[in-house]
C-alpha cells in the first residue's frame, strides 16, 4: 500500500505536501515515499518467509542511490545488468555478494569487474557467454558462479515490449536446449553451476503465467539440481502494479472493494508459488523491480499553458517524454491528479509535454479537472521506469528527485544543470 494521498485538498507523500516540495525544488520533480518502498519490500519478504529466499531488487526500475540505500538497509540484494549498475550497488552501500548479473551482452570488462566484486551469480543467456565467463575466470584464477536463464516459452500476456519469456524474445536459452547447455558448461573448469533462473516478463497482473512457468520448469530444475548440486532457483521479477486505480489504492478501504479482488498481491503470489517451490528445497530468488518502487513515486509537473483547438483541450506541462517515456513507448496509463484538489466539472484533456514529437503526451481525451497556467499535476505510479529512463532529448535537464520519510524530505538528486548536459562534448580540432 502506498503513502500518496490527499490530506484535505493537498496531495501528500507521507507527512509532506507535494505543494511544499514543488515550492522548494521546482518541477519536473520526482517524489518517492520511503515508507512505501519499505512496505512493499517487507510485504514480499514476509510472503516468501516459508522459503529460504533472497529478494534481488531489479534496480533497472529505479537506481537512485537513496532508493537503493533504503532497500539495501531492508536486506535486499540487487538484480544488475551492467557494470554501471554494479558500481551503483557498491556506491549505495549494497552487498555485491547479494547481486545477480543478467543481460544478453556482458562484455569481458564487465565480467571481470563482477568477478572481482564477488557477485552471487551470473545469469547467463547464451553458450558463448558461458564460454566467455569461463575464460575470464580462468585468466583471473577464479571460479565464476553461473546460472542459465531459461526461456520457458510461456506467454506472459503483457505488453509486447515487456514480454521476455517466449521464443520471439532475445532472452535466455530455449527450454529444450537447457540440459545440453548445462552438460557442456559442467566441463568448463572455471565455472560453478550455482543455480537456474527464469523471467517471463514485466507488469504481470495474474499469477497464472508465473505458475505456468514454474510448473513447466519444476521437473527440469529437480533433475538438474540433483546432477549439479544447485543452490538456488530464481523465478525472476515481473509482479504488476496498479496503474488505473493508483490513487484509490492508497486507501486501506479500497482493498475491500471488488476492484481489488483481481490485484496480484504478494499474498496471492506466494499462496500459489510457495507450495510449488517448497519441495525443491532450494534457495529461491526473486527479482522484483516495479512492484517495489512503482507506486512509491510520482512525477510532479507544472501547467504552462492550456490550448484549446476546435477538437482538443491541450494541457501543456513542463514535464515531457524525456522525463517519463512510458506513455509514449508502451502506451502506458498513468493516473493524473491535481496537486491541490479542484472542484467543478471535468474537461476532456490531452496532457502533453513541450517536446517536438507528437508522441510526447501523458494522456489523451481523459476527463480531468479544469486546470490553468501555474497549477500543478502529479503523474502517479511513476516510481518505476520513470526517472531511470530519462534522457536529455531536446537538451532538457534531468529532473530533480526527492525522498520523503515521514515529515522529512531530502533532494536525492538535484536538478541537472543545463551546461552539464553537454559538458562531455568537445569541438573537433579543425572546428576550433
Ligand atoms: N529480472 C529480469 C531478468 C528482467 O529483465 C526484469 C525487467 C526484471 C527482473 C524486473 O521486472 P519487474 O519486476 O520490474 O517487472 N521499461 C519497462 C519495463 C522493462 C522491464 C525489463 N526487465 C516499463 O516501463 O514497463
Amino acid at each position: 500500500m502506498h503513502s500518496i494521498r490527499y490530506v484535505g485538498k493537498e496531495l501528500s507523500c507521507e507527512g509532506v505536501t507535494i505543494a511544499s516540495l514543488v515550492q522548494q525544488h521546482g518541477t519536473p520533480l520526482y517524489v518517492y515515499s520511503q515508507a512505501t518502498l519499505e512496505d512493499h519490500f517487507d510485504k514480499l519478504d514476509n510472503a516468501l518467509a516459508p522459503l529460504d529466499h533472497l529478494i534481488c531488487y531489479a534496480m533497472k526500475a529505479n537506481s537512485n542511490q537513496a532508493v537503493m540505500r533504503v532497500l539495501a538497509n531492508a536486506g535486499s540484494g540487487f538484480d544488475t545488468v551492467s557494470e554501471g549498475e554494479l558500481r551503483r550497488v557498491i556506491a549505495a552501500g549494497g552487498d555485491p555478494a547479494k547481486c545477480v548479473f543478467a543481460g544478453v551482452g556482458k562484455t569481458e570488462a564487465e565480467i571481470e569487474f563482477a568477478l572481482k566484486a564477488g557477485i552471487y551469480c551470473f545469469n547467463c543467456e547464451s553458450e558463448p557467454e558461458l564460454q566467455r565467463i569461463n575464460q575470464v575466470a580462468a585468466r583471473l584464477k577464479k571460479i565464476a558462479p553461473v546460472a542459465v536463464r531459461v526461456n520457458p516459452n510461456v506467454d506472459a500476456g503483457t505488453h509486447a515490449k515487456i514480454t521476455t519469456g517466449t521464443y520471439e524474445n532475445k532472452f535466455g536459452i530455449a527450454f529444450e536446449q537447457v540440459e545440453g547447455v548445462y552438460a557442456r558448461a559442467a566441463k568448463l573448469k572455471n565455472l560453478r553451476l550455482r543455480g537456474i533462473q527464469t523471467h517471463i516478463g514485466s507488469q504481470l497482473t495474474s499469477v497464472k503465467p508465473f505458475e505456468a512457468a514454474v510448473n513447466k520448469l519444476l521437473p527440469l530444475v529437480t533433475k538438474l539440481k540433483a546432477k549439479y548440486k544447485f543452490e538456488f532457483f530464481s523465478i525472476g521479477g515481473g509482479l504488476g502494479i496498479i496503474y488505473k486505480d493508483a490513487l484509490a489504492s492508497g486507501d486501506p478501504a479500497w482493498w475491500q472493494t471488488p476492484a481489488a479482488k483481481d490485484i496480484l498481491t504478494p499474498a496471492t503470489y506466494a499462496a500459489h508459488l510457495v507450495p510449488l517451490l517448497q519441495p525443491l528445497n532450494l534457495r529461491i530468488l526473486i527479482e522484483p523491480g516495479r512492484f517495489i518502487v512503482g507506486n512509491a513515486g510520482v512525477l510532479v509537473t507544472r501547467v504552462e499553458h492550456v490550448k484549446k483547438t476546435g477538437k482538443k483541450n491541450f494541457v501543456i506541462v513542463d514535464a515531457a517524454m524525456n522525463d517519463l517515456i512510458r506513455p509514449a513507448f508502451y502506451d502506458s496509463y498513468h493516473e493524473i491528479v491535481p496537486v491541490t484538489k479542484k472542484g467543478g466539472a471535468t474537461v476532456s484533456s490531452d496532457v502533453v509535454g513541450p517536446i517536438c514529437e507528437s508522441g510526447d503526451y501523458f494522456c489523451k481525451d481523459r476527463p480531468l479537472p479544469k486546470v490553468g497556467e501555474g497549477d500543478y499535476l502529479a503523474l502517479l505510479s511513476a516510481g518505476a521506469y520513470g526517472s531511470v529512463m530519462g534522457s536529455n532529448y531536446n537538451s532538457r535537464a534531468l529532473a530533480a528527485e526527492v525522498l520523503v520519510h515521514g515529515a522529512k524530505s531530502a533532494a536525492v538528486r538535484t536538478r541537472q544543470k543545463i551546461a552539464d548536459i553537454w559538458a562531455d562534448e568537445r569541438l573537433a580540432d579543425w572546428l576550433k
